[in-house]
């Protein structure tokens, strides 16, 4: 059994969604003292922490005193400057685990800085929310010291998976991911407003939408989209040219659907209908993907 004293003193820099509930997990399950980093030390965010057993310091230097794991959780574009105020304060022995929303780019300058101070970074791609999730939000972490830091955080009951590799291998995993996540909700956004103005329910779409998946286990949705993509791009992207005159006209910028329309003709290029059944399994999208960089190779066409 773990012993109480081996858990290690946790920090976090920033208190804002990611922070809040992350601890209020870690609490749970015994963590402490856990400290956090905010520019907002008033009254509201003290009780707050509070409530959670944190302490709210304004202080880097108490931060890293007390601390063993330090958690960066602040957004994506001040990562790397928020790494650098780190490496003035980290020590050896201690554990600097980036959690931000940041290019593979931007965690590998982060770990050499603080890897510099003879500390360990640790690159945390945050698949899970942690506002459902807390803690146990599934988190993938790449870097040197990426298996201590499992090893470390162990007695949380956390759900940290290995993506191996440096640091910045995590963070690469998190922007693929990103493709589908933020595109889907500019997607839905778009069809929301476009509805709207169309005067139809949203709500009588729902099942339009998500008839086509019945029946398809939900992680092959994007095989499912892939396959129907590449083989139908020439007629859907002929197609779609009409749609967004006509959404144009609606006043509305149809700004996902004209991307759309430039991402099946690139694929139509490589005529992959010719190749592969119009009918053919969700689960062969490997194969057609493949054949897709093939036929780039054999007719100079970039596959981008
Ligand atoms: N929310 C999620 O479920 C989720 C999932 C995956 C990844 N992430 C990533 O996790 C990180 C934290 O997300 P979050 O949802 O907790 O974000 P958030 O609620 O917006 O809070 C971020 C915190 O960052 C600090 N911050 C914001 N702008 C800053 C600036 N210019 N300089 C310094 N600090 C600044 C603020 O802390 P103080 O005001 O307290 O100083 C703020 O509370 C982000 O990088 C996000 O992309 C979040």
């Amino acid at each position: 059994m773990e012993n109480r004293m081996e858990m290690p003193r946790l920090g976090f820099i920033g208190f804002g969604e990611v922070t809040y509930y992350m601890m209020k997990g870690l609490r749970r399950e015994g963590a402490g003292p856990l400290s956090v980093l905010t520019r907002r030390a008033g009254p509201s965010s003290r009780v707050k922490a509070a409530s959670v057993g944190a302490v709210i310091t304004e202080s880097w230097e108490d931060l890293f005193a007390n601390s063993d794991v330090v958690f960066s959780a602040v957004r994506g574009h001040v990562a790397l400057e928020t790494a650098e105020k780190a490496a003035a304060y980290i020590r050896r022995g201690q554990i600097y685990a980036d959690l931000n929303n940041a290019v593979p780019a931007v965690k590998r300058t982060a770990s050499a800085l603080i890897s510099a101070k003879g500390a360990a970074f640790v690159d945390v791609g945050l698949m899970g929310l942690p506002i459902q999730h807390e803690h146990k939000a599934l988190m993938y972490v790449s870097g040197a010291a990426a298996a201590d830091f499992r090893r470390r955080m162990d007695p949380f009951g956390m759900n940290i998976r290995l993506a191996p590799g440096e640091a910045g291998q995590a963070a690469k995993i998190k922007a693929l991911v990103n493709i589908y996540m933020k595109c889907l909700q500019g997607v839905c956004l778009e069809l929301a407003i476009s509805a709207r103005r169309a005067g139809v329910e949203l709500s009588d779409l729902e099942r339009l939408i998500t008839d086509p998946l019945a029946g398809i286990p939900r992680e092959k949705d994007v095989g499912f989209w892939i396959t129907r993509g590449a083989l139908l791009a020439e007629r859907k992207e002929a197609e779609m040219h009409d749609a967004v005159d006509m959404f144009t006209t609606m006043q509305i910028d149809p700004v996902m659907l004209t991307a759309a329309v430039e991402r099946l003709k690139r694929a139509a290029d490589f005529q992959l209908q010719n190749e592969f059944d119009p009918s053919a399994l969700y689960t062969d999208y490997e194969k057609i993907i493949s054949r897709m960089f093939d036929i780039g190779a054999e007719k100079g066409i970039d596959v981008r």
